[in-house]
């Protein structure tokens, strides 16, 4: 690979034995991959942030990381975190666990990463343009950063994003080439989408059978951001999908070349079988939306509907800081906490360590959620449009 000099630099341990460790990472990466140069990154976005997915080793590489005095060279945000940083006892998060996630905040944020805890950064401050190259690593939002926003980003892995924000660069391989963001599966969509959990649905279905491929979605006439969240993050999930186009809808789409890849049909028969597939449960012990982290417009809405009811279970509603602190600032989080919800932020109902908090059956909205509650959860799930979980949460 042809390196700059102040990236030779990194290389050859001027910097110290941590940076050249990490500069190391990304050239070996980007031989594997066939790049050829580095590409300077606008910001960085890092997971493996909670404490449930890297316990203590991950915990102590961080640490040792922090403890170098190594700095992030770009913006650097986090994915969710395993708890709520502030009202983790009031929500009856383990006081062990938040313990040892404390310690991992401290890390990144001596490092000079944004302590933000959030998968939706372009939500929450972080806002790419077209054409930007970036390392992020939450997989819905690398799907929202190419296909909604046109940004160019890999799906990096936890260390290789932390590497890209120390050292500044990323190799210039996959999707941060134009010809690789070519779509490969057509997909004509043939029923109407009316939550975001239809569209998590729909993700889901195509994400299961394109696996890493890149779909083009005709019969889609209007998505807003909420829906394109939804959507990415279930195709991330149930497969492996970075990068989507919508005709008439995403940037890239109008830039197709050949029409000449396989094609897939969903209609509202394809829709109610990944219901069923997902559903594995019925009586919640738990509501839990926000995923990906609701944006304002959600809360709002969400606000709204509440507003002088009664739960009769507990639901979290799960976002970042910044929007929490919107909320709590419009007055929205009283209406949804007096009829018994809770703003949460930092964290989710998959990376937070709920099994051990005595639930059993979670009720979402998400796709994403739905996919992996069961696996790293052990939760029973109820997967429904909001306004079908609102209808049984307040009956
Ligand atoms: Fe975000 Fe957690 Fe869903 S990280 S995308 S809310 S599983």
């Amino acid at each position: 690979m042809k390196l700059t000099q102040p990236q030779l630099r990194l290389l050859d341990g001027h910097q110290g034995p941590i940076i050249q460790r990490l500069m190391r990472l990304l050239v070996r990466l980007g031989e594997v991959y066939g790049a050829d140069h580095m590409l300077e990154i606008g910001s960085a976005q890092v997971s493996g942030i909670s404490y449930k997915s890297i316990g203590d080793p991950g915990l102590e590489f961080l640490e040792d990381v922090a403890a170098a005095g190594v700095k992030v060279q770009v913006l650097t945000f986090l994915n969710p975190a395993g708890m709520d940083l502030r009202d983790w006892h009031s929500l009856g998060f383990p006081a062990d666990f938040a313990v040892q996630q404390e310690r991992i905040i401290s890390a990144f944020a001596q490092m000079g990463a944004a302590t933000s805890a959030t998968c939706t950064p372009y939500l929450a401050g972080n806002l790419p343009c077209f054409g930007e190259h970036l390392a992020w690593s939450e997989s819905s939002a690398v799907s929202f950063a190419n296909s909604v926003l046109g940004a160019r980003t890999n799906r990096e892995g936890g260390p290789s994003a932390l590497a890209a924000a120390i050292c500044g660069c990323t190799p210039n391989y996959g999707l941060h080439l134009i010809e690789n963001r070519q779509p490969t599966v057509a997909v004509k969509v043939e029923t109407v989408l009316t939550s975001d959990a239809d569209f998590g649905a729909l993700g889901y279905y195509v994400g299961e059978r394109v696996k890493d491929g890149i779909p083009y979605f005709t019969g889609i006439s209007a998505a807003g951001v909420d829906n394109l969240k939804a959507l990415g993050a279930a195709m991330a999930a149930s497969g492996a999908v970075a990068l989507y186009h919508i005709q008439g809808v995403t940037p890239e789409a109008h830039s197709v070349k050949s029409s000449a890849f396989e094609s897939l049909k969903v209609g509202p028969k394809e829709l109610e079988s990944v219901y069923r597939q997902l559903n594995t449960g019925e009586q919640p012990d738990l509501y839990v939306l926000g995923c990906p982290h609701a944006s304002l417009k959600q809360v709002f809405e969400l606000a709204k509907k509440l507003q002088g009811k009664k739960l009769n279970k507990p639901l979290w509603i799960c976002t970042s800081r910044m929007v929490k602190e919107m909320a709590a600032q419009m007055g929205w989080t009283k209406h949804i906490e007096e009829a018994g919800g809770r703003v949460v932020a930092d964290t989710c109902m998959v990376v937070s360590p709920i099994e051990r908090m005595g639930f059993k059956t979670v009720a979402v909205d998400s796709g994403k959620a739905a996919n992996y509650l069961p696996s790293f959860c052990g939760q029973k799930v109820l997967f429904r449009s909001v306004d079908e979980l609102l209808k049984q949460a307040l009956s």
